[in-house]
């Protein structure tokens, strides 16, 4: 299936395309958000993508469009490198739509899908540890970190337990074979979401560091915008919103709830952003209905202000085994 691009005219009313402008689109995909910004006759666009499959999409739009659009594969958090190798000194939008395109769950050899079956694989970038690399490796105390933080799975430990116990006798291979285990030890009730949703979503946000990068890239991205550019980010769960609202709302200087008996008091650096809107955007029930795929969206958009950027943020997570603890156990 092609990959229907999520709150598109909102993402591009935020960025305001124009002539001469230099935009950033972090997630390349399937060019959605790129094709409506190189549409603006001189907007000059570089595409960032860590799936090597994007190369194809960006193959099409170099065609299109030789003199405005360069793609760089690589990860978004590296966007200041990949900037500066193109011989800019700033950006005037940067652009992330988070997590993974239709095209990368449909592919069961990708091993995104808990309802195809593949290897038990869900690397964006083709390469790294891959999820059963997690699953055969990490010890059950890890695991069950990764899917009640990452997956906010009620039954994570008894999940974790039976992987353990499990693997001893066939180590995990593929998506179904996982995805059967999780549907006989967590159950479930008919009509309700998949038993293993919420064990799939978690191993994809670890095996990819999606939260690490994310944190990484929101740094990158208040270096490389200059005074009036934007930033937005689309996010598809709570744990992404939430890294996404922190990060604006304190560098916008809006530390606390604020009220109308105790506003807030802003005391740390200069606000390096200002909130194009207070709340997040959500897709109409049209687009919803239209894209199903687009219900958990959800839009924030800043502008850069003239202040420096501030120190970059620390990128760990309680509880959770750093990324770090998976390139150990491969090695
Ligand atoms: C939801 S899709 C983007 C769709 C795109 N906006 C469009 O309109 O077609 C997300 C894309 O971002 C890529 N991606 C996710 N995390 C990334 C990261 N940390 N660095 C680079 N690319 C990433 C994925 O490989 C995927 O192709």
């Amino acid at each position: 299936m092609a990959h229907i691009p999520v709150l598109l005219d909102e993402v591009m009313t935020a960025i305001r395309p124009r002539a001469g402008g230099l935009y950033v689109d972090g997630t390349l995909g399937g060019g959605g958000y790129a094709r409506a910004v190189l549409a603006v006759e001189g907007a000059r666009l570089v595409g960032i993508d860590r799936d090597p499959a994007a190369a194809d999409v960006a193959a099409q739009l170099r065609r299109l469009y030789p003199d405005t659009f360069a793609f760089q594969q690589g990860a978004f958090s590296l966007m200041e490198q990949i900037v500066e190798l193109s011989g800019s000194d700033g950006v005037d939008g940067v652009m992330l739509d988070l997590g993974v395109s239709s095209m990368q769950i449909d592919e069961a050899d990708r091993g995104f899908s808990f309802q195809k079956d593949g290897p038990l694989d869900m690397r964006m970038a083709r390469s790294g540890p891959s999820a059963a690399d997690a699953v055969n490796h990490l010890d059950g105390d890890e695991l069950a970190a990764i899917f009640k933080v990452y997956g906010e799975e009620r039954h994570a430990r008894r999940a974790a337990r039976a992987i353990v116990e499990d693997r001893a006798e066939t180590p995990f291979e593929s998506t179904l074979q996982l995805a059967g285990m999780l549907a006989r030890v967590i159950g479930g009730k008919p009509g309700r979401i998949h038993p293993a949703t919420r064990v799939f979503q978690a191993l994809r946000i670890y095996v990819n560091d999606e939260l690490g990068e994310l944190v990484r890239a929101l740094d990158a991205a208040e270096r490389i915008l200059k005074p009036a550019g934007v930033l937005a980010v689309v996010t598809f769960h709570s744990l992404e919103d939430r890294i996404v609202k922190t990060f604006l709302r304190s560098r916008a200087g809006l530390t606390g709830q604020g009220s109308r008996h105790a506003p807030e008091v802003h005391t740390g650096p200069a606000p390096s952003f200002s909130l194009l809107t207070r709340k997040a955007i959500e897709p109409s029930e049209a687009e919803i209905a239209a894209n199903p795929r687009a219900r958990s969206s959800r839009l924030r958009a800043a502008v850069r202000s003239t202040h420096p950027a501030w120190p970059a943020d620390d990128d760990g997570l309680p509880g959770v085994p750093p990324y770090s603890r998976l390139l150990e156990c491969v090695r």
